[in-house]
């Protein structure tokens, strides 16, 4: 069975409660439940991993090597300044599909450049929690091979 690794980055163990009228009110609990009985649906197994800390991120993806054939990641602000987690996705060369909930590009200039998107299938922002749920499915199919 394919096995799907979830990455949530810095601030997003506060879903639910940070700024609801920009990330929704659901909380990371609950993203990670849907996710997981999505995965279900979809016939992937799901492990999800939030962290603050950037290292701990970068870890992760390393010891996806081998373990997990796809990798769906919220890097948070990592996104716009960590070239480590740009160089780690692009060493482990592991399908990766980057998810915000926010749209980043209708919001202050420096969220609007992403460092990781030039290393990713794709990318999928502003849809709230749905991001996640499109990402996982857009990462699943690319994995299988599905056309729609
Ligand atoms: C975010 C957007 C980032 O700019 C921000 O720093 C986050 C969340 C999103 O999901 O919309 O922490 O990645």
């Amino acid at each position: 069975m394919l096995s799907i690794l979830v990455l949530h980055g810095p601030n997003l163990n506060l879903l639910g409660s940070r700024e609801p009228g920009i990330y929704g009110s659901k909380t990371l609990v609950a993203i990670d439940e849907q996710l997981k009985q999505e995965g279900q649906r979809l016939g992937v197994s799901v492990l999800t991993l939030q962290s603050n800390h950037e290292g701990a991120l970068v870890d992760a993806i390393h010891s996806a090597l081998g373990q997990h054939q796809g990798i769906l990641i919220n890097a948070g602000a990592y996104t716009h300044t960590s070239v480590a987690l740009r160089d780690a996705i692009a060493a482990v060369q592991i399908p990766t599909v980057e998810v915000h909930l926010s749209n980043i590009y209708s919001r202050e200039t420096f969220r609007h450049h992403s460092l990781i998107a030039p290393v990713v299938i794709g990318q999928i922002s502003g849809f709230g929690a749905n991001s996640y749920q499109l990402g996982l499915k857009a990462l699943v199919y690319y994995l299988k091979g599905v056309q729609v």
